[in-house]
């Protein structure tokens, strides 16, 4: 397996800058796709926002109630500002239940959810982006 194999895979983290409350820079460079980020965020086996937060994904009759509601959330906050909540939500609130998308092993604390994740981070470089993506059209 080549290098963009395994980050395709998500066996390999990308480094990433912290800047404020930001990640600027995308991650990996990669460029998202908002309708497979819509997916994302649609999916209970993957994305499982819906268990926490309501979306304007009307074919999804059960939402959560537990987080803020993500309509919006592309006007208060800028793409940096978003992917540092998908990565390390933790660094925005150290006491945060929203588990790190972008992190592996017990740090990512969805381990308790779904040990298959284990090692590996929830989403790959490219799925972050995706879901960066369609959260920005959330106006
Ligand atoms: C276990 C519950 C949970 C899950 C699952 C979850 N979140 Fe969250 N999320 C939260 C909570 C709670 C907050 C509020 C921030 C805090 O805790 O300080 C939050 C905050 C956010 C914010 C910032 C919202 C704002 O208005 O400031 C975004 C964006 C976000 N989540 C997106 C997502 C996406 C996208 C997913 C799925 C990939 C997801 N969350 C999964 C609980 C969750």
């Amino acid at each position: 397996m080549g290098l963009a194999d395994l980050l395709l895979a998500g066996s390999v983290l990308l480094p990433f800058q912290v800047t404020g409350d930001a990640i600027p820079a995308p991650l990996g460079g990669l460029t998202g796709d908002a309708a497979r980020g819509r997916a994302l965020v649609a999916s209970r086996s993957q994305g499982l926002c819906l268990l926490c937060h309501a979306a304007p994904i009307p074919e999804e009759r059960q939402q959560g109630n537990l987080a803020p509601d993500l309509q919006g959330v592309g006007q208060r906050l800028d793409a940096g500002q978003l992917r540092l909540r998908l990565v390390a939500p933790h660094r925005v609130n150290p006491e945060t239940v929203m588990p790190a998308y972008y992190r592996a092993g017990p740090d990512a604390g969805l381990n308790r959810v779904a040990a298959e994740f284990e090692g590996k981070p929830v989403l790959t470089a490219q799925q972050i982006e995706d879901v960066v993506a369609y959260l920005r059209t959330l106006k």
